[in-house]
């Protein structure tokens, strides 16, 4: 929860011989043992630090280091929004300017959070209650809020200093297309998966495109595949894993899952391979943050001289051994989608390689197909990664391995409280596998996925199908791809899973209300 503290709420709490000191330390108290947020403007800031020193005079203290230092110590924990200047001229006519700014930037940030005011004409606005009217409701520590499967908003809250600094600084610099924040993310992200390039570029799915259109060029000196030229991928994935392959000219072949991880199954590619010819590679997707199993299929890649395509959509920062996804194949395509693990404002995505020729060819494509404007080679996009996204992207980058963490422990506490319902199945994590669940998703069985959804709705609780029909049903691929076998187990994942809430963010008491819904729900259908 997010809590504004109006100036005299903080003079209150930093000045002990105040009146309302021991209400204003009992806010204090409840919003940290409830790991709440507490906000100040960045617009009283100047003012609180005049206030302060004028009620140390009155009171007598002795107002040097001490002072300052309690000042700081509160601004460390507090966070700090900004006041924007569109935001002055919205609010000029109002009777209030001061409580006016405060309330509308500080709801613009968060729109379900509250004031704590001691101000009666402040109260009468909308969420601004009094001291006593906070400690009195918030003492029981109960879930009531929706819980939303990610909140953005809410990862945003916890690292807006660093974004809004980053957003207006190059905003004001004005290099949006390739300045050296797409470089500076480039060489970051190579370094953090220990590969010799990464590429940035528009999305997850033109990262797909690039790496098979240079795949194509580089192997075959050819623009792209030919449609009898097949490359094996899992029939349960986002759209873009099979339509990529389309786009780049050659026919998508679907072979069976392993249920245990939803990763495409090793032992179906071996038997397609068996039957088969003019396989020229496979597409692994680390779903939900799984890794696949990449001794296996890497094995199989080098018998058959096979290209790797890594689909890591959703998994960045996942491992397969000692080895971050999207270093071990070919190439490794990221997307930043906004969900993602690494998700920046908007569009964005990465290619990543060992192969020098590869990634040469990947810098053509993204800007028209040329090393330079005149000088085309290739049949390109425009497809590069934006500055303003790549300087989102760097700043949220600090934050990706304590949030995957955060994702595991949240996965945790979900496998200790749910593993003695037998109607669901829980996700493993295989041997090998570093999992940073993109997603948190269980198998609900005997044909009760969608009536626990919607009891989970009707509590408040965001759930998804993610994926409720498979790649070969949809009318794009219809005549366009080729099936192996039966995909049986793939069927059976559409009609069972169900992702659950897994920001990182949630807090127990959040997480519990989930857990408790669902055991009420199978205690109510047996
Ligand atoms: C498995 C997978 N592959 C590819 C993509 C495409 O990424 P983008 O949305 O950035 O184009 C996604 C995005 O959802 C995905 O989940």
């Amino acid at each position: 929860m997010d809590i504004l503290l109006d100036l005299n709420i903080v003079i209150d709490l930093l000045v002990p011989l105040r009146k309302g000191y021991s209400v204003a330390k009992e806010i204090d108290r409840i919003i940290k043992e409830r790991g709440y947020r507490k906000w100040i403007s960045a617009s009283s800031i100047d003012n609180l630090y005049y206030i302060l020193l004028l009620e140390a005079k009155k009171f007598n203290i002795r107002h040097g280091e001490k002072l300052k230092l309690e000042f700081k110590k509160f601004l460390g924990e507090a966070k700090i929004f900004s006041v924007t200047a569109a935001s002055v001229w919205e609010a000029i006519d109002s009777e209030d300017l001061e409580d006016h700014l405060l309330y509308t930037n500080f709801k613009r940030i968060a729109p379900d959070g509250i004031i704590i005011s001691n101000d009666k004409k402040f109260q009468k606005f909308p969420d601004v209650i009094s001291a006593e009217e906070f400690t009195e409701k918030y003492r029981n520590p109960l879930c009531t809020k929706n819980i939303q499967l990610l909140d953005l908003q809410e990862e945003y809250r916890y690292m807006i200093e660093e974004i809004d600094h980053v957003v207006l600084k190059n905003i004001a610099k004005a290099q949006y297309i390739l300045g050296p924040e797409v470089k500076e993310l480039e060489d970051k992200i190579a370094q953090y998966i220990g590969v010799k390039h990464c590429i940035g570029c528009s999305s997850g799915t033109e990262a797909l495109v690039l790496s098979l259109r240079a795949l194509a060029i580089k192997i075959k000196g050819q623009e792209y595949f030919d449609k009898n030229e097949k490359i094996i991928t899992t029939p349960f994935t986002f759209t873009a894993t099979g339509d990529a392959i389309l786009r780049a000219g050659a026919t998508p072949v679907f072979v069976d899952i392993d249920l245990d991880t939803y990763n495409i199954d090793p032992k179906k590619i071996r038997e397609y391979l068996n039957r088969s010819k003019n396989v020229v590679g496979i597409i692994p997707v680390h779903l939900y943050g799984h890794p696949a199993n990449m001794d296996e299929i890497m094995k199989i890649a080098r018998e058959y001289n096979l290209f790797v395509v890594e689909d890591v959509a959703q998994a960045f920062g996942g491992m397969w051994k000692d080895k971050k996804l999207g270093s071990i194949g070919t190439t490794g395509c990221f997307s930043f989608f906004p969900s993602k693990n690494l998700g920046g404002f908007g569009d964005g995505g990465m290619v990543s390689t060992n192969d020098g020729k590869i990634a040469e060819i990947i810098r053509m494509l993204i800007k028209h197909g040329g090393k330079d404007k005149y000088n085309v080679e290739h049949i390109g996009y425009n497809a590069r990664l934006d500055t303003l996204q790549a300087s989102i992207l760097l700043a949220k980058f600090k934050y990706v391995d304590e949030f995957n963490e955060r994702r595991r422990r949240i996965a945790e506490f979900y496998n200790k409280e749910l593993k003695n319902i037998k109607e669901i199945v829980l996700p493993k994590e295989e041997a090998n596998s570093y999992h940073v669940y993109h997603q948190y998703t269980i198998r609900v069985k005997h044909g009760k996925r969608d009536k626990l959804k919607q009891f989970l709705q009707e509590k408040g609780i965001s759930s998804m199908v993610y994926y409720p029909f498979l790649l070969k049903d949809m009318k794009v691929f219809s005549d366009r791809c080729e099936v192996y076998g039966n995909l049986k187990r793939a069927e059976k994942a559409t009609k069972e899973v169900l992702s659950l809430p897994i920001e990182p963010l949630l807090k127990e008491e959040d997480i519990l209300k989930v857990t408790n819904t669902i055991k009420e729900f199978f205690k109510k259908n047996k």
